[in-house]
């Protein structure tokens, strides 16, 4: 282990409030085009998948060549780790080959492992806790819808799930309103949950409909998320009354836009109707994972400034 020179994205809060709009404002110019350096020219990163993917696989394989530098996909089947080489080691090793590592896994503790004994950059690219690339990607979509995010109210529909909780993390963070409807048992985490409540409005409910009353954005996600397939048909059970349809949309602003990470289950968590709607922007939110990431990476791995 290095004393650190470098910085990691674990979370949202890894950001400071100001970090977080310069890193928007860099996305932003990466969006429109504006952005042609090659800061990671030369450089490579190693993309651990313990589970599936195809948005962060593809946006980051895609992010970085267009900035210059080369990704490798590293699978559970190619890769010892998967045969039970220490986390530690895995760190040690790759940190004398490659710039940057994108980690998605199961356990949280096992990317924040990494990290310590990395001498490179890690970058998170989803865990159980949280989805923090997501989440800014969202952001960044509410951003280019509004204008802003700042006086937006958000809702979050369904499960308390590492989407959830990274919505809680960007509140803490950023300070905008943000109400949760949430089944029994399948609350966000408690303590990340907490420590927001002192820097942002964030209410929990049992009622879907109350928590899109005047929301500016309403999102959801799949009720069993990646490692829950099993609980699928408790889930469905217990999720009744959470689909996202045009009647709880009604009740939303009415220039209220639909977010979802994807992948979707229509008929499920979102009906057709509003997913295919016209207040849908799961393309554009897709599309900007490609703009946030590229921003990330050139400021972590590439020596973009923040300031
Ligand atoms: N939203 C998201 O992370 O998609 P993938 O699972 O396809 O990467
Ligand atoms: N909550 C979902 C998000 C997928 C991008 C999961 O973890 O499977």
């Amino acid at each position: 282990m290095t004393d650190r020179p470098h910085r990691d994205f674990l979370a949202i809060p890894d950001f400071s409030t100001l970090e977080l709009t310069k890193l928007f404002d860099l996305a932003e110019r990466m969006r429109r085009g504006e952005y042609t350096s090659k800061p990671i020219a030369g450089k490579t990163l190693a993309m651990i998948f313990m589970k599936a993917s195809t948005r962060t696989r593809v946006s980051f394989e895609v992010g970085t060549y267009q900035l210059g530098g080369h990704a490798l996909f590293l699978s559970p089947r190619d890769v010892q780790l998967g045969r039970g080489e220490p986390i530690a080691d895995t760190a040690r090793v790759l940190s004398r080959y490659v710039d940057g590592i994108m980690i998605r896994t199961f356990a949280h503790a096992e990317v924040e492992e990494l990290a310590r004994y990395a001498d490179v950059p890690v970058i998170n690219g989803l865990t159980d806790l949280v989805h923090p690339c997501q989440v800014l990607a969202d952001l960044l979509t509410v951003r280019q819808t509004f204008g802003s995010i700042e006086g937006r109210k958000i809702a979050w529909i369904g499960d308390g799930n590492n989407m959830a909780n990274s919505w809680i993390n960007a509140a803490f963070r950023l300070g905008f309103e943000l109400a949760l409807a949430c089944p029994e048992g399948y609350e966000p985490n408690a303590d990340l949950l907490e420590r927001a409540r002192a820097h942002a409005k964030i209410t929990l409910t049992r009622d879907p409909r109350e928590a899109v009353t005047g929301a500016h954005v309403v999102n959801t996600d799949v009720w069993a998320s990646m490692g829950q397939e099993e609980e699928q048909t408790k889930r469905e059970r217990d999720f009744t009354g959470y689909t996202v349809d045009e009647s709880l949309m009604q009740r939303a602003s009415s220039d209220a836009i639909f977010l979802h990470c994807l992948p979707a289950h229509r008929g499920e968590e979102v009906a057709a109707e509003v997913i295919d709607g016209p207040r849908s922007k799961v393309w554009d939110e897709a599309e900007n994972r490609l703009h946030v990431q590229k921003a990330i990476m050139a400021v972590l791995m590439g020596g973009e400034k923040l300031t």
